[in-house]
């Protein structure tokens, strides 16, 4: 029989971690647009052991998205303007959530809309299912001629939907924010103060890639967004600002390829992590990632992740 002490030391840290009330088994999550409905990832790995699973984004109606080419891949990234394209709000609930419902995950609800009627619309359809534990609004979506971005950039218009979003459904809501704009904390500033129960950041960033033999774009949208790699050390940065302007918890979402990545954002304060680009590269990148922190709480000493959140230190 092992004595306390060794009993101690080989006991998992717990992972657990709370979302503006959703209390998630750990801060793993998919990032929308990256991980389908889940059917896709299914084969690769046990869903059950993810923290949340975020769904493409869904609006009120089908949308069929940009034409193609939508999808470009740069030196330490890719560019996107697939434009919202999704099975729409009602044929997710028939025919992807009773999939979904079946794995002991939180499952996460990213919506978009073209007015703020339509976030409404949504927000109340989506709250009368049973399965869904949580909204993210995307206000922050770059590839569209109207909504997303366009209430994401200005903090009056952020404020207006969040609250409209908050009054039509009792799950909790994560605003998810842009970073093509001037002072990003600001932006989640207004959020929290129109009630937003957290704040995910970043959502892609504004790009383009030209073809030098055709002279033209290699994106027929022209421009896209940018994610992966390149932009981890910018959603750092925007974590690092909007944790110290916010009391709300706040969630990393950018370029985390492995869990040293992830780590990073958990010591600069993000209460949770979104895996994106990182998904089409290795299917299993959310589960190596949590093995890897997990590796690194017992490899610190540490028995609870909330003992590692926000730890980073002033200067040198
Ligand atoms: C192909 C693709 C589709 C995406 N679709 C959505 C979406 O529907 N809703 C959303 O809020 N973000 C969407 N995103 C943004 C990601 O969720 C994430 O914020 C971004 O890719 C940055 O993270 P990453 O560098 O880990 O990929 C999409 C990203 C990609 C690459």
């Amino acid at each position: 029989m092992k004595n306390k002490k060794e009993q101690i030391n080989n006991s998992e840290p717990s992972m657990a971690v709370d979302i503006g009330g959703l209390i998630l088994k750990n801060p793993l999550m998919t990032a929308s647009g990256t991980f389908g409905y889940g059917k896709e990832y299914a084969p690769y790995i046990d869903i059950n052991r993810l923290g949340a699973l975020i769904v493409k984004g869904l609006s009120l109606e089908a949308r069929k998205g940009n034409p193609p080419p939508r999808i470009m891949e740069t030196p330490c990234g890719m560019l996107n303007a697939i434009g919202m394209e999704n099975v729409g709000v009602r044929a997710f609930i028939d025919e992807k959530l009773p999939f979904l419902r079946s794995f002991d995950v939180a499952v996460i609800a990213n919506i978009f809309g073209e007015t703020i009627n339509e976030y409404k619309k949504i927000a109340a359809i989506l709250s009368t299912v049973e399965g869904i534990h949580g909204l993210e609004i995307n206000i922050s979506c770059p590839n569209v001629k109207r909504g997303g971005i366009a209430f994401g950039a200005h903090p009056d218009t952020a404020y207006e939907v969040t609250g409209a979003v908050k009054s039509f459904t009792d799950l909790p809501v994560i605003v998810k924010l842009t970073p093509n704009v001037g002072d990003i904390a600001e932006i989640a500033e207004s959020v929290e103060a129109a009630g937003a129960d957290a704040i995910s950041l970043i959502n892609t960033l504004t790009g383009m890639s030209v073809d030098i033999e055709q002279r033209a774009p290699h994106l027929k949208n022209i421009t896209g967004g940018l994610s992966g790699p390149a932009i981890k050390p910018i959603a750092l940065r925007m974590v690092w600002e909007v944790v110290n302007r916010v009391s709300i918890p706040v969630i990393g979402v950018g370029g985390i390829i492995d869990a040293n990545d992830a780590l990073e954002f958990l010591i600069v304060g993000a209460r949770a992590v979104q895996i994106g680009t990182a998904n089409f590269i290795n299917p299993r990148a959310t589960l190596d990632i949590l093995e890897g922190i997990d590796n690194y709480l017992k490899r610190h000493h540490m028995k609870d992740i909330n003992d590692l959140i926000g730890t980073l230190k002033d200067g040198r």
